[in-house]
């Protein structure tokens, strides 16, 4: 499904709902024109088969361009067809070891659950059961911020644990074990090839498989994570994010903690290995990361747009975060500073979106609420003659998503607007010019 329709603020809960009712299974769930070919692929070759036992060697392969796995981590699932058991693992770990009471005597093997969870090791695991690309604690960086740390690799070594089976068997229901992404059924690929010497000789593997997983942000949560709220140097007034854009203040299961005050210890308890649980500060919209666009100043040829993203959360640190912004005049930004910078062209001409993110050791770990909470940049923009305006809310974006997950924004009615002018012709066009847009979209996500 697409998160499109967030732009529309203020309908957008009951957009939700009408996307539930209508297409709960649709073809196009999780599809992002932002990053339409978006996909996390766990490779599986085959490079070893004899009667009993198969070596094996599995990559995921984060091929998202802004979308990364953070902590704790991905966390590997799948079910063997047989009574296959992990004898050995190197560059990972299964977290059970499970019934291995058929082995009597001798080694034990690694794993013996018919359905294994396989989690990365940690920085740091001993030189002797690591892979290359392995020991990250699950965290996989988009491909844009990072390209050297999209993949983690581990091998196995598989007994077929009785009945000496001639063929490999694929196993089946692969999961990530990360909210929101859906993996389909391996599907047999051309083998994997691999050189030692520089490409003079080829070996390939036995067999590959591939796996693809789908992130889709409503299948990870129902509830939004992230709003906005704006405001621009011509207008005192601070447009805030829409009132529950996250969740309300006082419905059941909501829980915040007030200002000045510290969370209980009950609540502050947690598991490594677990997603911390989000406890955010009170506030009207509930959101765990409010993003705050301001249109600081306006210069003959250029104007300044300040961002700020606040941390609410009281027990949850954002390393590696990054946001992703949809505005026409970004195919005109000509310098942003104290973020790094990435234009996420997918259409060629069309320019008008792109990926901020933090520097290293700077300011790319967006720390927990408090004084230091927060991360702020500017950046200068070009004003292009033709289609730059101060009018009609135009300076502001027309999308946000923090962590590849879209923030809830106030409804363009609301924006700030010029002192003297006609907005409120301006803004009715708008909702007129939204409306049936906003139909044909619906259609189009189902
Ligand atoms: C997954 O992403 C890769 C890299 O962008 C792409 O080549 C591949 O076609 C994608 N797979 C699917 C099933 O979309
Ligand atoms: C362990 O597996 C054996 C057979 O392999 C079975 O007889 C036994 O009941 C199992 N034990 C448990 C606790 O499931
Ligand atoms: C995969 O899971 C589905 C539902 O959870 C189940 O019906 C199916 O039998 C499983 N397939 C295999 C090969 O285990
Ligand atoms: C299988 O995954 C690999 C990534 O390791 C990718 O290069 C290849 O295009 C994929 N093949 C298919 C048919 O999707
Ligand atoms: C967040 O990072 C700060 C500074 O590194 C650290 O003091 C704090 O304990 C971290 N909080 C959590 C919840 O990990
Ligand atoms: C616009 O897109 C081109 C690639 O088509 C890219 O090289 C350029 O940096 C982009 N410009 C901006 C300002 O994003
Ligand atoms: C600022 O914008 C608001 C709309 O958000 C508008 O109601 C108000 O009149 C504007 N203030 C001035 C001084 O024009």
């Amino acid at each position: 499904m697409n998160p499109f329709y967030f732009v529309f603020g203020r309908s957008a809960n009951m957009v939700l709902i009408l996307i539930f009712f209508f297409c709960p299974v649709s073809p196009s769930y999780g599809y992002d024109p932002l990053d339409p070919k978006g996909n996390i692929t766990i490779k599986w070759d085959l490079l070893q088969s004899n009667s009993d036992t198969n070596d094996v060697k599995v990559s995921l392969l984060n091929f998202q361009l802004y979308r990364h796995i953070e902590q704790p981590g991905w966390k590997l699932g799948w079910e063997w067809l047989g009574k296959e058991v992990i004898w050995s693992i190197q560059g990972a770990e299964a977290t059970e070891q499970g019934n291995c009471s058929r082995f009597k005597g001798g080694q034990l093997p690694h794993c013996c659950e018919n359905k294994p969870l396989i989690v990365d090791l940690l920085p740091g695991a001993p030189y002797n059961i690591q892979t290359s690309n392995c020991c990250k604690g699950g965290v996989l960086s988009s491909m844009i911020q990072d390209p050297t740390k999209y993949a983690a690799v581990f091998q196995m070594n598989i007994r077929a644990g009785g009945a000496a089976d001639s063929d490999f068997d694929m196993p089946q229901n692969f999961s990530l074990g990360v909210p929101g992404y859906t993996c389909a059924k391996p599907v047999q690929v051309a083998p994997s090839k691999y050189s030692s010497d520089g490409g003079r000789r080829w070996t390939q593997a036995l067999g590959t498989w591939n796996v693809t997983c789908i992130y889709s942000q409503y299948q990870a949560s129902t509830s939004p994570k992230c709003c906005v709220s704006l405001s621009a140097f011509y207008n005192d007034s601070i447009v805030h994010c829409p009132k529950c854009s996250c969740s309300c203040q006082g419905l059941p299961g909501s829980k915040c903690v007030k200002f000045g005050e510290t969370p209980s210890l009950l609540q502050q308890v947690k598991d490594p290995n677990q997603e911390p649980p989000s406890i955010v500060r009170c506030t009207q919209h509930m959101c765990p990361i409010r993003v705050h666009w301001h249109v600081k100043q306006s210069y003959k040829e250029y104007w300044r747009v300040k961002i700020t993203v606040n941390n609410l959360n009281i027990l949850k640190n954002y390393s590696g975060w990054n946001l992703v912004a949809l505005h026409p005049n970004l195919k005109s930004l000509t310098q942003v500073f104290s973020f790094n910078y990435h234009p996420l062209n997918q259409y060629g001409h069309i320019n008008d979106s792109g990926m901020f993110w933090g520097v290293e050791y700077y300011n790319d770990m967006l720390l927990q609420e408090g004084e230091v909470g927060n991360v702020q940049s500017e950046m200068l923009l070009h004003k292009d003659e033709g289609i730059f305006s101060f009018r009609e809310g135009w300076v502001f974006p027309r999308r946000i998503l923090f962590n590849g997950d879209e923030c809830v924004m106030p409804p363009p009615d609301d924006y700030p607007r010029l002192p003297k002018n006609t907005a409120r012709a301006a803004s009715f066009t708008l909702s007129i010019i939204f409306s049936p847009l906003f139909m044909l979209l619906i259609i189009f996500a189902c």
